[in-house]
């Protein structure tokens, strides 16, 4: 039957020879575990692919029915079954796995030397496709239309709007408005499931066909002669050893969707400016180096292009031929440094959130009059206006410091400072202490708006 099949398709699509082709292809030095992070990447995206139809059919691209659709979601069952949560989490930890699966994969291929010549194109088409994958990531996080999506790409679009010339124009293109809206929501939803799936489709396919045609890099070890001797093809070696890896990402991500599903908070409220916002895990280290980076624009404007012109220019700089990491030690060691650096600064980042104080606007409006009539502004600049005679409170450095700090700061700041030649505001009520403690509290997050301005 199945010898028949095969016959029938050969004879009008040329069946056998496209078989052939796919699973004949040379690999030389032999099939590898080493080679399996490429194709996690794609299992995980086609996952990515199929969970976010499921997800479409259910979800309402509008604010007025996005969070509530969602929330259907997460309460659907079948059979008792909770099978739209169960969907929903694949998909949400499908993108955390998706970005660890690219890092692994990039990871692996720099390190093997994998991107050199001739496959300088297929790294290239894979920077795209790292930027593809990053861009899903941010803008799948809006989708829910929760208050941590709503604040979240506040915050994401606001750095956006710091590049020069340009950037307001862009961030408001991208919103739709001036605000986050309707517009916003389809935007991102239009990004996220058309547009984005099309240019992964293309990139995915070309980075595949380069692939195809300049084959495997081989074992970095071997001469051309010794990984022609120890060739096989693709199947059967490697495509079992590929399914593993497959088999292995899909029970990582069941597990984690069934025992950590994603949480829904409650639906965006646009007023609720005391939200503190957090970006996804795998961004924490860059929100890290930008809140550490002075002025905000060097690094939001500078640390992105830094980063691509390093992917991109690394083919075309590294020209030696060597592929092995022993003989590569400047390769190791700077992987080595942004690793730890990345691990470290996101421990940082996680850190700084806990200390976020929880502000309420009514404190914060009252506070800015407080602050306005106390004189402060002539010493302080806050967003760009003020004195210079102290520090500027609109700087990343005062978030972490307790409402307890900033009121001794305020009525005797030389118990912190022994020079201080800040005034003691001693005739500030309590009220008012604690006012201007959240109004400060509020300023100096990275990509955090003018809380009294609209946003
Ligand atoms: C005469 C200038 C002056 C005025 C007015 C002033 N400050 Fe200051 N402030 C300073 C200086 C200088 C420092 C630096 C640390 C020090 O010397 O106390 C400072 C430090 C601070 C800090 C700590 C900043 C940090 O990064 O550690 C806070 C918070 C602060 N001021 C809030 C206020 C508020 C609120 C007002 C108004 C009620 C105010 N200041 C009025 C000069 C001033």
């Amino acid at each position: 039957m199945g010898q028949k099949i095969v016959e029938y398709l050969d004879e009008r699509v040329r069946i056998r020879a496209l078989m052939s082709f796919l699973l004949n292809e040379p690999m030389p030095g032999g099939s590898r575990w080493a080679y399996i992070p490429g194709s996690m990447v794609l299992f995980v995206l086609i996952l990515q692919f199929i969970t976010g139809m499921m997800l479409a059919f259910y979800y309402g691209g509008t604010p007025d029915h996005a969070w509530d659709s969602v929330n259907y979601i997460d309460h659907l069952t079948y059979k008792g079954v909770p099978v739209g949560r169960l969907i929903r989490g694949i998909h949400y930890w499908g993108s955390s796995i998706m970005v660890i699966a690219v890092g692994i994969h990039l990871l692996q291929v720099f390190l093997w030397g994998a991107y050199k010549r001739p496959r300088e194109i297929m790294w290239l088409v894979g920077t795209v496709l790292l930027a593809l994958t990053m861009t899903a990531a941010f803008s799948g996080y809006l989708l829910p239309w929760d208050e941590r999506a709503y604040w979240g790409t506040i915050v994401g679009t606001n750095m956006i709007g710091l590049i020069p010339l340009v950037g307001e124009a862009i961030k408001d293109a991208i919103r739709g408005g001036v605000g986050l809206g309707a517009l916003t929501l389809s935007h991102f939803f239009t990004l996220h499931t058309m547009i984005l799936p099309t240019l992964f489709i293309l990139f995915v396919m070309l980075h595949m066909v380069i692939f195809r045609r300049v084959g495997p890099a081989g074992p970095f070890s071997g001469t051309p002669e010794q990984n022609e001797a120890t060739k096989d093809t693709f199947y059967p070696r490697q495509v079992l050893m590929d399914s593993f890896g497959m088999m292995g990402v899909f029970i990582l991500i069941l597990i984690l969707a069934i025992l950590r599903p994603p949480g829904l908070e409650s639906v965006a409220n646009p007023s609720n400016a005391a939200y503190n916002p957090t970006p996804a895990w795998y961004f924490d280290w860059i929100f890290q180096l930008l809140k550490m980076i002075r002025p905000e624009i060097v690094g939001v404007v500078g640390l992105p292009v830094l980063i691509a012109v390093v992917l991109v220019l690394l083919p075309f700089l590294d020209k030696k031929p060597v592929r092995s990491p022993f003989r590569r030690p400047l390769s190791v060691l700077s992987t080595l440094f942004v690793l730890v650096s990345m691990v470290v600064l996101s421990i940082m980042a996680e850190n700084g959130y806990k200390k976020l104080v929880e502000v309420d606007r009514a404190s914060m409006v009252r506070g800015q009059v407080v602050f306005n009539q106390s004189g402060c502004i002539g010493c302080h600049t806050v967003f760009g206006k003020g004195g210079k005679i102290g520090p500027d409170l609109s700087e990343e450095g005062l978030v972490g410091h307790s409402e307890h700090w900033l009121t001794v700061q305020f009525v005797n700041s030389k118990a912190h400072f022994p020079d201080s030649i800040m005034p003691d505001f001693t005739y500030l009520t309590k009220q008012q202490q604690h006012d201007l403690a959240m109004y400060i509290s509020s300023l100096g997050r990275m990509g955090w708006p003018d809380p009294t301005k609209a946003q």
